[in-house]
């Protein structure tokens, strides 16, 4: 099912007109470190975005600084040349770019040296004449934040500070500290020289579109907010799942891991937007109190509870989606050999305030797993399966309203519907938002916005000194738990893979289950489901449920009657007859436990894992509707079935 757009942009005009966007009163722009892998990866191709889009004030201008002893010539031909390269646009507008590369200008200039801002001083004071900015200064820190207080005394010494013409503002880069002592230290030096309201602390995640959505979602539709409580909300999962691994930035994430590169930023803020209360109005200074007082009310954990409410994770050996291989992260580049930092972590958090006391939050980021996916889901709680008795429901499944924020970029709304027929049988559904169907805007690096609403002195997406250390104050007691204590198991898990087994555990033990999100590119690795059509594998990728075993584990155990079919993702199992000797052996791909199924008896042989291994479940009821709808799923399963083990199944 999809949605309807009620109100698109008109033809020919783009989202940005169509949201009333304006370009901001002119400016100049300097950037700290413009010979950078940032400046050119995203803040450049986000200038070009907004130029595209008509978004940059006629008045206008970037001044980039760095060490390099480039010229101005130099550094457009450079910017122009890594446009082409980095670009997100699906055509490349040659004449917007040729005028855009025409605003750029660079001096070099180590920024422990007075001269290099005496210099920019004078060029600034030169195309403010020029260009007519009004003494309006965007200061962008694209550098690592260890100089952020040396450029901010070398601009007061240099005089920027006396100049009493048009705003100055600052943008700074994360990390902001690497723990909560550093944090409050470099805020303590940045508000030194600049006011609050003059800093702008990036995180990128907030300048997502369908992580701002969250607000807009909540609240503008009347339907959610009464049941967004501990009445209504089971709990809720926050997933952030990236293919990658450390991609050549060893020393920087030996020193940071995932929660504090991923979890106490990014993870944090999507969390306070899905649980803050709802504001007094959309000001910067509303929504920045409601996510404050939100993350304030998260309850910071006990020594003694980090060994339950935590699990940490780091990558072996395994393989990329595609199937090449991935070397372990402790033998990733300038990564220590006993490596203890960790690429994946899971965390059970609770907000104690009225409104979510006792409703579990479960978060859970890291490298190298089997997809990249960030998703968040609001589970709700059960309708009474009671009232079913006597039908042919055997259980309900719950309610969950997903966000997806990336790739897939939409919202979805999972419940059960009716089966035609004569029985009362159910199936789950879902309605789904799509930002690809109702929207065409192009895509973005999320800069853009950010860059955008800095220009405009619009600080909503932008973190408060508050928020940043309250966001410290959380993450502490956890870095501190796991720093006492050498993990022993790691790598715990294979790259490639679902992560740790405890990580499953965590959520398990309270009688919960991960959502993992499956997309087609998931399915289509299955050669089964090659040839199923699209309305049944729309109902798969919610119907199969993910599940996870050790090397060793028995699966499945012969003589006893199957429940379920097993299709395997990643993986080595083996198949064992009555002597326990090995049959077969299964793969990624392949799938099993449907002879059981198709032929209503025991099962007639045991599956034991050979590795660790990462299954999807078809349950029982699901697998025999999937049979009788979709006919060419039985054909393939039953030739299957037919080939593997000689057995005739019941047509
Ligand atoms: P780089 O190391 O690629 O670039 C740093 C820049 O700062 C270079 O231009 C460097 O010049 C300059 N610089 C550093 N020290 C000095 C100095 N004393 N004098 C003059 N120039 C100096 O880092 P990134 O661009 O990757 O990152 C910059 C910031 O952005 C960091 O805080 C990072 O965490 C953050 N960030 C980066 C992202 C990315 O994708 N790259 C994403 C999100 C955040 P030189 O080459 O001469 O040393
Ligand atoms: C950055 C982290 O902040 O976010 C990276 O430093 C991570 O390690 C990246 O890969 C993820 O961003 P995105 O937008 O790709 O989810």
């Amino acid at each position: 099912m999809s949605t309807q757009l009620i109100v698109s942009p008109s033809q020919g005009q783009s989202q940005s007109e169509a949201a009333g966007a304006r370009p901001s009163s002119g400016c100049l722009m300097v950037i700290f470190g413009a010979s950078g892998d940032l400046t050119k990866r995203l803040l450049m191709p986000a200038l070009y975005n907004l130029a595209c889009d008509q978004l940059l004030p006629t008045s206008f201008a970037v001044i980039g600084i760095a060490r390099d002893a480039w010229t101005t010539a130099e550094f457009r031909e450079r910017m122009a040349r890594d446009l082409k390269q980095f670009s997100t646009r699906k055509q490349f507008d040659q004449a917007v770019c040729d005028a855009f590369v025409q605003r750029l200008h660079y001096t070099p200039g180590s920024f422990d040296d007075p001269q290099a801002f005496a210099r920019l001083a004078q060029l600034t004071e030169q195309l403010d004449a020029e260009l007519g900015t009004d003494g309006n200064l965007l200061f962008y820190m694209a550098t690592p934040p260890v100089v952020f207080g040396l450029i901010s005394s070398r601009l007061v010494e240099a005089g920027f500070q006396k100049r009493t013409r048009g705003w100055q503002r600052v943008i700074v880069e994360k990390p902001f500290g690497h723990d909560l002592a550093s944090a409050i230290e470099l805020n303590r030096e940045i508000l030194k020289h600049w006011r609050e309201e003059q800093i702008y602390r990036i995180d990128h995640y907030l300048g997502k579109e369908t992580v701002q959505n969250i607000l807009a979602f909540r609240f503008s539709n009347g339907i959610f907010e009464p049941l967004w409580n501990k009445h209504f909300v089971d709990h809720i999962q926050f997933t952030v799942a990236e293919s990658v691994g450390v991609e050549g930035r060893g020393s920087y994430y030996e020193r940071s891991g995932v929660l504090r590169d991923m979890i106490q930023n990014h993870m944090f803020q999507m969390l306070a937007y899905v649980c803050m209360e709802p504001p007094s109005s959309f000001q910067p200074n509303a929504i920045r109190d409601g996510k404050a007082r939100l993350l304030e009310a998260i309850r910071v954990m006990k020594p003694e509870e980090i060994d339950q409410y935590t699990v940490r994770g780091q990558y072996g050996p395994g393989r990329k989606p595609d199937g090449s291989p991935v070397t372990a992260y402790r033998a990733e580049a300038d990564v220590n050999p006993q490596s203890a930092t960790e690429t994946f972590a899971a965390l059970k958090l609770f907000i104690d305030n009225w409104r979510w006391e006792g409703v579990p939050i479960y978060l859970r980021s890291g490298k190298s797993l089997w997809k990249r996916g960030t998703e968040i889901v609001v589970e709700f709680k059960k309708a009474p399966e009671v009232i079913f008795r006597g039908t042919a429901v055997d259980h309900l499944d719950t309610n969950r309203l997903i966000f997806h924020i990336q790739p897939d970029q939409g919202i979805e709304l999972r419940f059960h519907t009716k089966v035609p027929g004569p029985t009362l049988q159910l199936q789950p559904v879902n309605m789904r938002f799509s930002y690809g169907e109702a929207f065409r805007a192009g895509r973005g690096t999320g800069y853009e916005v950010l860059i955008y609403n800095c220009m405009i002195g619009d600080a909503t997406l932008f973190s408060r000194t508050d928020l940043v250390e309250t966001a410290w104050r959380i993450a502490q007691p956890i870095m501190d738990g796991w720093a006492a204590k050498q993990p022993e198991d790691f790598p715990n898990y294979a790259a490639g893979s679902w992560g740790p087994l405890k990580s499953c555990e965590l959520i398990e033990n309270d009688g919960r289950k991960w959502t993992e999100i499956i997309n087609r590119e998931v399915l289509a690795k299955v050669p089964l489901f090659h040839t199923c059509d699209p309305v049944l594998l729309n109902v798969l990728v919610m119907l199969l449920k993910p599940v996870t075993f050790s090397a060793g584990d028995v699966i499945i155990r012969r003589g006893e009657t199957g429940q379920e079919m097993y299709v395997l993702c990643r993986g080595e199992v083996e198949v064992l007859d009555a002597q326990d000797k090995r049959i077969a052996t299964l793969k990624d791909g392949d799938f099993f436990g449907e002879i059981g199924l198709l032929l209503a008896q025991p099962r007639t042989a045991t599956i034991r894992a050979v590795t660790s291994c990462d299954l999807f479940i078809l349950e029982k009821a699901s697998f025999a509707k999937a049979l009788e709808d979709h006919p060419q799923f039985a054909q393939a399963i039953t030739e299957t079935a037919h080939k593997r083990y000689q057995v005739q199944t019941p047509s």
